[in-house]
């Protein structure tokens, strides 16, 4: 089997990358100076060139709040070249699996989002990606579609290096604790991608990690693994904050837990808890020298 990565210098792209080779797969990671999103026109072509059995689809616009600001761009990258992705693998017979967001949900919900629940994204991001979606359902119906959620990894940037950098300088940190969600660790999500691949399961699926935390909970269990793992952590405490206090031009989903009963079944082992793979990342970033 021979694999195309796309954002393959992106977080979850380059885990992927990792993954995929360690199980003695081919290959081929592309990012945006082989193949660049932000012009559609050229993405179709540039994919099938390589007719790999398999294109993830990671490559894409993900930041969230500067979306707001150039929506065109986003919806080039997010939608236009997610259906040209699709277009591409089409025209060449092969299959597609393709990575979205709980952004796609408006967070009104109290228990967790399955697969078939409505969309109705909050922002450019979440539309952007929403509607690239749909344009990959549209050209082709047995796509894999994978939604996932505050996603970090040792490769790029996130939320916990970004807690680490700020607790090793700050005595206090504040972290909003009225948006709900799960983080996912790219270690684990890599696994579902392979597993989603190598079993060949089309349709769209959720996966995080287990748990159900909010944006302080997380910060507050950084820190403090970070601290019993020898990090140079200054922070003393962590603040719970509104989200009113931390004003953002994107507005984000209270609440966004996805449900992993579908990809759980599928799985057929246990999916980790967020803190047991929080801890995974830490050790793992620490053992590369990155304290
Ligand atoms: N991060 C999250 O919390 C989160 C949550 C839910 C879902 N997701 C989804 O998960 C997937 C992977 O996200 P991630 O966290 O790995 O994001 P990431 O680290 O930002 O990686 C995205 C990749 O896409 C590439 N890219 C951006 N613009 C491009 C362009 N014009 N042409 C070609 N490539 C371009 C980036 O390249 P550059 O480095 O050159 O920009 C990067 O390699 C995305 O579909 C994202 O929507 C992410």
């Amino acid at each position: 089997m021979k694999v195309l990565v796309t954002g393959a210098a992106g977080q979850l792209g380059w885990e992927l990358m990792l993954k995929l080779l360690a199980a003695d797969i081919a290959v081929i990671g592309i990012d945006r100076g082989e193949l660049d999103f932000a012009r559609p026109e050229h993405v179709a072509a540039g994919i099938a060139d390589h007719r790999a059995e398999w294109v993830v689809n990671c490559g894409a616009y993900t930041q969230v709040d500067r979306a707001e600001e150039e929506p065109e761009l986003a919806f080039r990258i997010n939608r236009d070249s997610a259906r040209a992705v699709a277009e591409g693998v089409k025209s060449y017979g092969g299959r597609l699996l393709q990575v979205s967001t709980d952004f796609i949900f408006d967070g009104g919900q109290s228990h967790p989002y399955r697969e078939e629940d409505a969309a109705n994204p909050l922002g450019v991001y979440g539309q952007s990606k929403w509607e690239g979606e749909q344009g990959v359902r549209a050209v082709l119906p047995e796509a894999t579609i994978l939604r996932t959620a505050w996603v970090y990894g040792e490769h790029g940037h996130n939320f916990v290096k970004t807690m680490l950098r700020l607790a090793a300088e700050r005595d206090e940190l504040t972290v909003v604790d009225d948006q709900i969600g799960t983080p996912a660790w790219t270690g684990d999500i890599a696994d579902a991608i392979l597993a989603l691949i190598k079993g060949d399961h089309p349709g769209t699926w959720h996966f995080t990690n287990e748990g159900v935390a909010s944006w302080y909970d997380f910060a507050q269990e950084i820190v403090i693994m970070a601290r019993r793992l020898g990090y140079p952590i200054k922070a003393r405490y962590v603040r719970p904050i509104p989200s009113a206090d931390f004003p953002t031009p994107a507005a984000r989903p209270a609440y966004s837990v996805l449900s992993k009963q579908k990809i759980r079944a599928m799985l057929g082992y246990d999916i980790p808890h967020w803190r047991q793979s929080l801890t995974a990342m830490l050790k793992a970033l620490a053992a590369a020298g990155n304290k």
